[in-house]
């Protein structure tokens, strides 16, 4: 008997579990502006909506452990997007149907009330197999959530022929005129992923409508966390391959977040890829969820981690796992995605005129007033006659991350190796680099660098090219630097702590 089952999980006891140990939690590498969890492990953001004029951030949550372990749904909601206030526990694996586990999922409104779809990993059945099914919870208040009792609302047995019964996962809730839609993970025979689309009036009952999207073999064995929507004309489709191979400096992580953009066809009810992109082109981004919020905006947010490497705060005993990406508004702008890091800029608090025209030539320098570990570093540098340009962050006397852009080949990269602590995964070498190469000549590079206590976020020209990463400093590191080959002309070097 698995142990799952023998322990009886409960919002109240996981609730006055959180009460009773948020206070083992080591705030060294907690993020400040990041969403994590009060306690525990945190892996997918899930019914990422705005209800009641508040965003709310649901995330699969273990509250016991700062390891994965029996999926409940924690609960958090804001107003900016950076401030986040602990909510009760929505779900825990207490039923038959998700006793192994309330995995990820999507939430939506509808007559006032805030409706759950979330993956239930039901009990073992005879042959010790654990399926996976859609399930359905509804709140009237946003904050207490009933499981309806019609679940599991979409069973094993409105599966397609097919499609794997215990790969089946990660509901995204969706309404496309007057219907609703819901896409799920699911894995085909030959081991590839496919998302299926299922259709309903009324939320409860559910049919099955298509295989949305069925994925070739070189392409991963499995689809996780599909989310679809409409951005500016475009069908756009999320989702995160687990094994997507390798391609030039692309999909270097064993588990990868991939936008399709292409052309759903009503009729059939599938979706027409026309291309492919990563999303985010560093080391720690999953399972991103978006929403469209009341002004129009799509925004989306990630998990800041990746499955199969160390987890330094749990092996370090620091009682707490993962956070979110800072949320990003996505937009196409000339016929490029564009990841808009937003809600913080208003939090941070301008340090005077830290900011002038400094030009560097073959050197290394700091600049007066730009240190830190928390906060903003904006950079405008004309690059007409540079070469290359090492951006040291967190900096120590041992330690760095590196930044850097290489004129000639165009390049932006990221580069943790000599950050601190070593990462370890399942891959033979977890990656602990990586570049992208950027659309069109930069003789004017625009970063805006987002660091916190163990994250950097890297966005070029308003997030054309994202790069996000963890890293772990061994010791105090608020230095930041600067090295060129050629001229750099700093036209704007500013950083902005946050507070
Ligand atoms: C993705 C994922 C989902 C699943 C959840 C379980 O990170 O594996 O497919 O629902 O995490 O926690």
């Amino acid at each position: 008997m698995s142990i799952q089952s023998q322990v009886a999980y409960s919002t109240e006891r996981a609730n006055r579990y959180i009460a009773e140990n948020k206070g083992i939690v080591n705030p060294l590498y907690r993020n400040r502006y990041h969403a994590s969890p009060p306690v525990g492990w945190m892996n997918d953001p899930n019914g990422f909506v705005q209800y009641q004029g508040a965003y709310h951030l649901f995330y699969q949550f273990h509250p016991y452990d700062a390891k994965w372990g029996p999926m409940h749904w924690g609960h958090m909601k804001s107003t900016d997007l950076i401030h986040w206030e602990d909510l009760p526990v929505a779900l825990a694996p207490d039923q038959a149907y998700d006793r192994f586990g309330c995995f990820s999922g999507s939430a939506i409104e509808r007559d006032g009330k805030l409706y759950l779809l979330y993956t239930g990993v039901t009990e073992a059945d005879e042959e010790g197999v654990h399926h996976q099914v859609q399930c359905l919870a509804v709140s009237e208040d946003g904050l207490h959530f009933d499981k309806v009792q019609q679940n599991p609302v979409i069973p094993i047995a409105a599966l397609p022929e097919d499609a794997s019964q215990i790969d089946f996962r990660d509901p995204k809730v969706f309404e496309h005129e007057g219907m609703y839609y819901t896409v799920i993970a699911s894995k085909a025979s030959d081991e590839t992923g496919q998302i299926l689309l299922y259709q309903s009036e009324d939320l409860v009952e559910w049919e099955f409508a298509s295989v949305f999207l069925k994925g070739t073999k070189e392409q991963g064995i499995m689809w996780e966390c599909p989310d679809f929507f409409q951005l500016d004309g475009k069908d756009c489709l999320i989702f995160s391959p687990m094994q997507w191979p390798q391609d030039g400096d692309d999909y270097q992580n064993l588990n990868s977040s991939v936008l399709a953009v292409g052309e759903v066809d009503w009729t059939t009810k599938q979706f027409q890829p026309a291309s492919y992109q990563e999303l985010d082109h560093g080391l720690d981004y999953y399972a991103p969820q978006s929403l469209e919020d009341d002004k129009g905006r799509r925004i989306c947010i990630g998990w800041m981690q990746m499955w199969g490497r160390d987890f330094p705060t749990d092996t370090l005993g620091h009682g707490w796992t993962g956070s979110m990406t800072i949320p990003r508004e996505l937009k196409w702008v000339d016929g490029q995605l564009k990841q808009y890091p937003i809600g913080i800029e208003a939090k941070l608090v301008q340090q005077g005129e830290n900011s002038r025209i400094i030009t560097l030539e073959d050197a290394k320098e700091t600049i007066p007033g730009i240190e830190g570990d928390c906060g903003l570093l904006t950079l405008k540098v004309d690059t007409s006659e540079l070469d290359n340009l090492n951006i040291y962050l967190r900096e120590n006397e041992n330690e760095r991350t590196v930044v850097s852009f290489n004129k000639e080949k165009n390049e932006l990269g990221i580069d943790r190796s000599t950050s601190g602590i070593e990462l370890k995964g399942e891959e033979a070498t977890p990656p602990v680099s990586r570049k992208v190469t950027l659309a069109g000549d930069r003789d004017y590079l625009e970063l805006a660098i987002y660091l916190d206590h163990s994250s950097v976020e890297v966005f070029e020209r308003n997030g054309e090219a994202v790069m996000t990463a963890n890293v772990y400093p061994t010791e105090e590191a608020t230095g930041i630097s600067f090295e060129c080959s050629g001229k750099a002309v700093f036209e704007e070097a500013t950083f902005t702590p946050f507070v």
